[in-house]
């Protein structure tokens, strides 16, 4: 996607063909900044402290994390240590799992000095899958978008509404909600976003505003309570989140509150799809709400709050009373009875253990 015109991606080799680059999104949306990554601690704090977020770049960037581990040993020890240091950084995310043992497929039966070129070749294949998945992803959802837009009075908007940054910034490019989002937009339909700012961390309001904003789609950011009233006025025609990880049978664990927006959607009949590509589903899971752990962060994200002043500097202020404990927890899981379908690579499949297998059946069973 672009930035003032000039495309990116969302992680690249720079150059010098060793050094990975990655956008600052802690910086965004009030200053566009990249950042260098040149050791795996590097890799592993971006992932911690979310310069990088979003589950598929956050498996991307494991992913060069170990390629730059491999340049400084290229051990079998060093190949454990470095998946146990990353695997640790975010709990919840599933692709972190997966591109980690992606990395360790490519790498394990590797000559020790075959294994950085090997590493940076899968991590450089992870990506470009990434986002065709992406692509494939905006191609069906946006099918679902048509229909919706065929049914409505010609010209008036198609109302998507979308929790968290489910989209370019959280992929390698396209995003997954966003996805369909962005195909519609370029096709020509009329599409409208509402944004839920997505406390604590506000990705909603920091990076999808900023995103579609980039890209001229137009949108609204609300509060993250408003949605359920629009959803009663008629004003949201369908909801599509992300997921950060989804059990076979189609529950989804996705940012905090998206639980109470497929609640809503439910009481007032609105669709509510969740984008995801395949690297996101656990398939050793049943029960997402007694077996996904759910990422509890610093309190430090709920009682403070950064933001642009109007002299143009970036400051952080505190919105708590002093000693009012927090707590923080990162994510929930929408069951999949509340969810409408599951936009996939694939296809939209149905948010059940059969709708799941009929699209994806050399993984069903396994763990059943
Ligand atoms: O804590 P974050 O910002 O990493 O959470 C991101 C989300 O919840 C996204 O909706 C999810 O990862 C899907 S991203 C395509």
């Amino acid at each position: 996607m672009k930035i003032d015109g000039v495309p990116y991606r969302t992680i690249w080799v720079n150059e010098d063909g060793r050094s990975v680059e990655i956008i600052d999104q802690t910086a965004l949306p009030h200053v566009f900044r990249t950042v260098t990554l040149k050791t795996l601690e590097d890799a592993a704090a971006a992932i911690r402290d979310m310069l990088v977020r979003g589950a598929p770049l956050i498996g991307a960037t494991a992913a060069y994390g170990i390629c730059l581990a491999m340049r400084d040993d290229p051990s079998d020890d060093a190949l454990d240590a470095a998946c146990r240091t990353l695997a640790a950084t975010r709990p919840t995310a599933v692709t972190l799992r997966w591109a980690l043992d992606e990395m360790r497929g490519a790498l394990r039966n590797r000559a020790r000095d075959e294994r950085v070129a090997a590493a940076y070749a899968r991590a450089a294949e992870i990506c470009d899958e990434d986002v065709a998945i992406s692509e494939a992803i905006g191609e069906h959802g946006l099918a679902l978008i048509r229909e919706i837009a065929a049914a409505k009075p010609p010209g008036e908007p198609v109302n998507v509404l979308t929790h968290c940054n489910a989209g370019w910034l959280a992929t390698v490019d396209w995003g997954t909600a966003t996805a369909p989002i962005y195909k519609a937009f370029n096709a020509g339909l009329p599409v409208h976003v509402w944004v839920d700012e997505t406390r604590p961390r506000n990705q909603g309001a920091s990076l999808t505003a900023y995103e579609l904003g980039h890209h001229g789609v137009g949108h609204a950011v609300i509060a993250d309570n408003v949605g359920g009233h629009l959803m009663q006025h008629g004003m949201v025609d369908l909801c599509i989140v992300g997921t950060d990880r989804t059990t076979a049978t189609g529950d989804v664990a996705n940012k905090i509150g998206t639980y109470l927006k497929a609640l809503a959607a439910h009481d007032n009949g609105v669709p509510f799809y969740v984008a995801l590509p395949s690297t996101t589903i656990d398939w050793t899971l049943a029960d997402g709400v007694a077996e996904i752990p759910i990422e509890q962060r610093s309190g430090d994200e709920v009682s403070r709050i950064a933001g642009r002043t109007d002299a143009g500097d970036i400051a952080t202020v505190t919105i708590t009373p002093a000693g009012s404990p927090v707590a923080n927890y990162a994510f929930d899981v929408t069951p999949a009875r509340l969810v409408t379908g599951l936009i996939t690579e694939r296809g939209v499949a149905e948010a059940s253990r059969e709708g799941l297998a009929r699209l994806f059946p050399e993984r069903a069973g396994e763990g059943a």
